[in-house]
């Protein structure tokens, strides 16, 4: 280096801080509550039921047109077309119903989802009086509820504005026989006498349907 160079390095104004600190501590310090915070919110959520960003409907979930049914042999679609032993209400596939509209929840097996979904394998509730069952999948379910020894606290929408009389029976009597249950059948007059009795309520929760219904 020279004088010159010298020179005219002595007449610069000094270097800002960036050689000796090279990123301010506010910023590592924002860094780490950034990672602070990811981490416990992950751990904060562990275990409770993932309901967060799950806005599936039954609706958007509801199969399209590749239902067990194509695989049957009777083509005409009406009560003619019996799908396997499957339990048919009036004519109306339970299990085909089940598959498009309480599957993606509770599972194709009926056993749910630990920590998310409750089971409908030996559950006293959708066993019990058909009154019971038909109040949770017509108007919905909410708050803590205790299945099979296990105890969930979700939301169920409900499903009486999808579902008709005929085909919420068909779908409870499938469900209520299948999987080693073995309760009775549901018929549509009963969900109709419920629709009658209730009238759109909104979501019950295991409470009230204890108050309502009884024990089961
Ligand atoms: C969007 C997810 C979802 C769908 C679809 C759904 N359920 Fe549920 N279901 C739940 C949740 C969550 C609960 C528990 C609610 C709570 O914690 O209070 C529940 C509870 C139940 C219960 C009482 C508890 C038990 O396990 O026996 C029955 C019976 C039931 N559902 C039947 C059905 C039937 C039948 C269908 C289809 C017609 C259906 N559900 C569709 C999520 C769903």
């Amino acid at each position: 280096m020279n004088e010159h160079d010298q020179r005219a390095q002595f007449r610069e104004a000094p270097e800002p801080e960036e050689g000796t600190r090279a990123a301010p501590k506010f910023v590592f310090a924002w860094i780490a509550i950034l990672i602070v915070w990811g981490v416990g919110y992950y751990a904060w959520q562990i275990g409770k039921p993932m309901l967060g960003g799950d806005s599936r409907t039954p609706v958007a979930t509801e199969p399209s047109t590749s239902e067990p049914e194509s695989s049957n042999t009777a083509a005409s679609e009406d009560a003619g077309a019996s799908s396997t032993a499957s339990a048919e209400v009036a004519g109306v596939d339970g299990k085909a119903l089940f598959s498009a509209h309480c599957s993606s929840c509770h599972q194709a097996t009926g056993q749910g989802i630990p920590g998310a979904f409750p089971p409908l394998t030996g559950s006293k509730w959708l066993q019990a009086d058909p009154n019971i069952p038909i109040a949770i999948v017509h108007d919905g379910l909410q708050g803590e509820i205790e299945v099979a020894g296990n105890t969930f606290q979700g939301m169920m929408p409900p499903l009486g504005g999808q579902l008709s009389d005929a085909e919420i029976a068909a779908v409870l009597t499938y469900a209520r026989s299948e999987w080693g249950n073995t309760a009775s059948e549901v018929s549509p007059e009963a969900v109709a006498k419920h629709k009658e009795r209730f009238g759109d309520r909104g979501s019950w929760s295991a409470k009230e349907l204890t108050e309502v219904f009884g024990e089961h």
